[in-house]
């Protein structure tokens, strides 16, 4: 061989080599894409499961919603059984849907690229799942679109025993320029069924929580706001859907969710036309389009989530576990009972009256006395609502000495002080709003237009954050054994501008960035204070305002009639603990049914005790002492919805303890119709059926006599197949039980 047909020949073989290598490679390659284009994704929770599909042409589809299968590889049998009809785009039951390519329906998301093109596809990358204690683990998908340098990352974080879900987007680009976002979504959930029945809450000041039930139609029904702040005050971003039929407490298919968001909020629930429901949740796009620099990322807040099959009672209560063991501050921990001047004094008090309120605070027997508003302004003083806000200095005619003396007149009579502020308004009566008026949110051309005679202050802006940031941070560096505090937010955005912002569109989002974020800063420097959460009312009651605070004004509608349906109703979504419920002189009932509405939650009062009589004051000190006695089991158990309010005569809720031995049954008669009452035994729920249980009334009024024979002794089966009777009738409108286990 001539050594140039040698050479020939080596580069024959080397070719042919070469081609070898190239084949099985590219057939590893489509090998590994093929089984990429079936993958399926589970999302699972101890019940549960979501399984998503990567499709062959790489999008991500969402097959399967519900209580878990054995076998994990059989969800990918799922969509070749379905026969609803045909979607012509192919990505109806998108895991979250691009807007401007082939979507026929309502997108999660929709921008303009940096180029001006407005279409978006999103392709699979990989996907990963990152385990941390307690049974918690995040997975985590990468999207991407195939033509422009645009990723979405879809995160799903999973609290297996509480059956749970957290799920959030990050978007980000790394185009030639900036890329606005249209719409950006939390969560897009495909969910399948005969019929879906929404339940959805309304409200207004002193209404909240209204529930509603209706099925849902054909097209969108959007639950959403715009009100910038306070922005529950007409709907709050939770609700349920049930599946198939209106799910009941203990029976049913029924998914509980929620956005953690205290800004606008949309949520959409469209039932497409394969008669599948398409669940799309996020902040509100309304006014919101959001400019992205290149390289950097945009952080959705968590849609919330759990779903059970055995109804309401049980999906709240998952909810209720998780809030307590994930959420919120100190979930875990003790609460203080209150003392609060709001409803006794309004803004009309001085050091005296004060120093007399904080001896009455001992005397009562709660933990802590709140002073509310009124205390604070000089050029402007705070009087009444229209002026002062803004000005967080003592108002020298109420209070010469000072919050410092007022704190150690406290200490002195051995209860902590706490504080009311609001530190995100400002009234234009005031110093603060002469001295920045560039720091008010509203429209430089227009005439001012004011909800409570306040304006919201522009917190998108750092130098605002800081000074609400050091509203707080003076209190406690001046008097650092205040112990609580209670921060209030009573307008809504009018006229929504800021003279900060470079894009107006920023506003709505921005501010609540703002607000999270001197909150992490107040909670990083003061980790465990009390804070209620307050606005209104219950105007900003939500799970990402939560994180920072450990409970919540539900209503100022303190009338306990009223309160046990709205405490029912808000108890679907929130633990006890975080519930304030205080005790005034709202309502026509007697003190004992007012204090026992109130003992369903965290207790508190708001009445001028020196108007009590003796009896009165006699049982008002007994029932905290009571209630101090249980409320372990009603902050950390597990709540049983035993009657409704809404069909019955009466309301009969039961919490009990984690280890089944102690529980505390509430009951509230809430009809006046003759012989209106508890005609039968009220079956328990929870109980352990092999235990023996006593049963007896607790927080009985002075001078009466319990109608409950405290001698009998109960099964746990017995209490929950035949139940007890509390003997709630016009004379008992309210009866506590306390059942312990017979040891
Ligand atoms: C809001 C709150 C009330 C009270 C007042 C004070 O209405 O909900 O509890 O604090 O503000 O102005």
């Amino acid at each position: 061989m001539n050594p140039e047909s040698n050479i020939i020949a080596k580069s024959r073989w080397l070719n042919q080599a070469k081609f070898l290598f190239l084949f099985v490679l590219s057939s590893a390659a489509m090998l590994a894409s093929a089984q990429e284009a079936h993958k399926v994704i589970t999302i699972e929770t101890r019940h549960n499961a979501m399984a998503l599909q990567v499709g062959a042409n790489k999008r991500v589809s969402m097959i399967y919603f519900g209580h878990k299968l054995a076998h994990s590889d059989e969800y990918a049998n799922i969509p070749s059984l379905r026969r609803q009809g045909t979607d012509p785009s192919g990505i109806a039951n998108s895991a979250y849907t691009p807007a401007g390519s082939r979507n026929l329906l309502e997108p999660a998301i929709e921008v303009t690229h940096a180029n001006g093109n407005t279409s978006l596809d999103l392709q699979y990358v990989s996907d990963q799942t990152q385990n941390e204690a307690n049974n918690v683990s995040t997975t985590s998908i990468v999207l991407k679109d195939p033509v422009y340098a645009f990723t979405v990352t879809l995160y799903y974080r999973v609290y297996a025993d509480d059956d749970v879900v957290e799920q959030w987007s990050v978007i980000k680009q790394t185009e030639k320029g900036n890329v606005t976002l249209h719409k950006f979504a939390s969560a897009n959930l495909y969910l399948t069924a005969n019929s879906y029945w929404l339940n959805q809450f309304h409200g207004d000041w002193a209404r909240e929580m209204q529930p509603q039930e209706s099925e849902l139609t054909a097209g969108i029904k959007t639950l959403d706001s715009k009100l910038g702040t306070r922005t529950d005050l007409f709907q709050p971003p939770s609700f349920m859907v049930s599946f198939d039929k209106p799910a009941t407490e203990d029976e049913g298919k029924v998914l509980l969710g929620s956005l953690e968001w205290s800004g606008n909020f949309k949520i959409d629930l469209e039932v497409d036309p394969t008669k599948n429901l398409r669940l799309i949740a996020g902040m509100n796009p309304y006014a919101s389009e959001y400019s992205l620099k290149p390289g950097e990322e945009f952080k959705t807040p968590a849609f919330l989530y759990t779903y059970s099959e055995e109804g309401k009672g049980n999906a709240s209560r998952n909810l209720q576990r998780w809030a307590r063991d994930f959420q919120i501050v100190d979930g875990k921990g003790a609460r203080l009972t209150i003392l609060n001047n709001w409803e006794s004094t309004f803004f009309d008090f001085n050091e005296t009256k004060l120093a007399a309120l904080l001896k009455d605070t001992k005397k009562l027997g709660t933990d802590v006395f709140l002073l509310d508003d009124g205390w604070f302004g000089n050029k402007y003083p705070r009087n009444s609502d229209n002026a002062g806000l803004g000005d967080w200095k003592e108002n020298k005619a109420k209070l010469p000495s000072g919050i410092g003396y007022l704190v150690k007149e406290a200490q002195n009579n051995d209860v902590k002080f706490g504080i009311w502020i609001e530190p995100e308004m400002v009234n234009p009566k005031s110093e603060l709003n002469e001295k920045h008026p560039d720091w008010v949110i509203k429209q430089p051309n227009r005439e001012d237009y004011l909800y409570r005679n306040q304006n919201v202050l522009d917190l998108s802006n750092p130098k605002v954050q800081d000074f609400v940031f050091g509203i707080l941070d003076n209190l406690f560096t001046k008097n650092p054994q205040l112990g609580f505090i209670k921060w209030d937010c009573n307008a809504v955005i009018y006229n929504a501008y800021s003279a900060y912002e470079k894009k107006q569109s920023h506003l709505y989002i921005d501010y609540v960035r703002g607000l999270y974020s001197v909150l992490a800063r107040v909670r990083a420097k003061y980790p465990k204070v009390p804070m209620m959460l307050c606005s209104g009312g219950g105007g900003r009651v939500d799970y990402g305002a939560l994180k920072y605070f450990t409970e919540f004004w539900p209503s100022d509608n303190t009338d306990p009639l009223e309160r046990v349906f709205i405490q029912y109703e808000y108890s679907y979504f929130y633990p006890a603990i975080t519930s304030d419920n205080h005790v005034t002189d709202w309502g026509k009932q007697p003190i004992k049914f007012r204090t026992d509405v109130a003992m369903m939650g965290k207790l508190g009062f708001d009445i001028m005790v020196s108007k009590l009589n003796a009896d009165e004051l006699q049982f008002c000190q007994q029932a905290i002492q009571t209630y101090k006695g249980f409320s372990d089991v009603v902050w950390h158990g597990d709540q049983y919805r035993l009657l409704s309010p809404w069909q019955n005569d009466l309301a009969s809720v039961l919490y009990l303890s984690e280890d089944h031995s102690k529980s505390i049954m509430f009951n509230y008669l809430v009809s006046n119709r003759y012989d209106a009452g508890s005609h039968l035994p009220i079956p328990l729920k929870g109980l352990n059926p092999d235990k023996r249980y006593t049963v007896k009334e607790v927080n009985l009024y002075p001078g009466t006599k319990s109608a409950i024979n405290e001698t009998l002794i109960f099964t746990g089966d017995f209490l929950m197949k035949v139940g007890i009777n509390p003997v709630v009738n016009a004379h008992r409108a309210s009866v506590i039980l306390e059942i312990d286990e017979v040891k």
